[in-house]
Order: C-alpha cells, then sequence, then structure tokens
C-alpha cells in the first residue's frame, strides 16, 4: 500500500465511526532527537555497511524514545544519515509500526482484513471506537489507548485478531472483553512507546 493510498484509508476510517479526528494524545516530545538518540542515530550510521541502511532502525531509535517520529526527528535522521527527507518519509509512513503522531499508553491495532472481517473483525473495530469515543488512528483524550486498523497481522488462525502492544491477542471474543482484559494495564505502561520496547541491536 502506498502512503498516499494509507493516507486515503485514514481519512475514510476518520469518518468510519461518525466522528472527525478529536483532539490527540500529547506524550512525547515535538522537537528534534534527544542527545540519547542523536548518539544511537551516529552509532548506527557508522555501524552499517551504508548510512541508509541504517534508516529503519535510526527510525525505530526514535520511536522507541519518543513514542511517535515528529516531522522535526524525522529531518534530523535524514540529514544525519544522508538521505532525502522524502525519502525518510516514504520510509515512515511505510512501515505502520511508524507512528508520525502521538499514541496512547496501549495501541490496539485491529484487523478487519478478509480472514479477520469474516470474522467480525470490522465489528471489533467499530465496537471499540465506539466505546472509546474514537476514530480508527486515534488516540482517547485521556491518553490511554489508541485503535489503529490494521491489514493482515498474519494471525488470520487467531480471528479476529488483535496486537495490543504488538502482542497477538485472539480471537477476540468482543470489544468489552479485549477493554476489560486490559482495564487497569494501561496505568502501567510506559507513557511513550505503547507499553512494549523492541530492541534492535547495531549487528
Ligand atoms: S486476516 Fe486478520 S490476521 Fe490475517
Amino acid at each position: 500500500m502506498t502512503s498516499d493510498e494509507r493516507l486515503g484509508r485514514e481519512q475514510r476510517d476518520s469518518t468510519a465511526c461518525g466522528r472527525a479526528a478529536g483532539p490527540r494524545a500529547t506524550s512525547g516530545s515535538t522537537s528534534g532527537l534527544s542527545e540519547a538518540v542523536r548518539a544511537r542515530v551516529g552509532l548506527l550510521a557508522v555501524s552499517l555497511p551504508t548510512k541508509r541502511a541504517a534508516l529503519v532502525p535510526a527510525l525505530w531509535a526514535v520511536q522507541e524514545a519518543e513514542g511517535w517520529i515528529s516531522g522535526e526527528a524525522l529531518a534530523e535522521v535524514a540529514a544525519m544519515l544522508d538521505v532525502a527527507p522524502a525519502d525518510a518519509e516514504g520510509v515512515a509512513s511505510f512501515y505502520f509500526l511508524f507512528s508520525r503522531k502521538p499514541t496512547g499508553r496501549r495501541v490496539i491495532d485491529v484487523c478487519d482484513n478478509l480472514v479477520c472481517g469474516a470474522s467480525g473483525g470490522a465489528q471489533l473495530l467499530a465496537d471499540l471506537c465506539a466505546r472509546l469515543g474514537i476514530a480508527p488512528g486515534e488516540t482517547t483524550a485521556d491518553g490511554r489507548f489508541t485503535v489503529r486498523r490494521q491489514e493482515c497481522i498474519a494471525a488470520c488462525h487467531q480471528a479476529p485478531a488483535v496486537q495490543v502492544d504488538l502482542e497477538y491477542r485472539g480471537p477476540v471474543a468482543s470489544a468489552d472483553a479485549l477493554l476489560a482484559e486490559l482495564a487497569g494495564a494501561d496505568e502501567e505502561a510506559p507513557a511513550v512507546g505503547g507499553g512494549r520496547a523492541i530492541v534492535l541491536d547495531v549487528p
């Protein structure tokens, strides 16, 4: 899926629950890179065969630290790696694991692709949105949850499947059951990063 197609889908999603985009959670920095992340990107740049090869792990380092990738951070990473800003934007927008806006403490990715869709995935997504008062792609005003619509997440045997902070769950009986399972747990999750860190070590 191209970035334009993804953008178009997000725009359609915003109206899927009958609600325009609302206020976002504000976790994470809105400025450029912290010293720690800048050092990490610098290390990646000299540890991989080419600077460009460091782009994905560098973006992930930003995501881990801030919970999302701001425009300023993206531009700084691109400059450090001698990558055109448009190329960096293309990579950051292609992979759904990269968020270009702040997320909640728990990130719920709901698959509504073929198998999950036929098993109630679309209804699950709609019910989650309704229960939380947001549209797909949005974060609750209290910053607890972000709900995102996803294509197949390779868990068709668990349909309807979701990922909560990248951990698979399914089959999910209902939105209420999932939210009951998550009740209170989000308060123990870190304020940024979607509650789970993935470490991409330098080879
Ligand atoms: S269709 Fe949902 S995980 Fe494959």
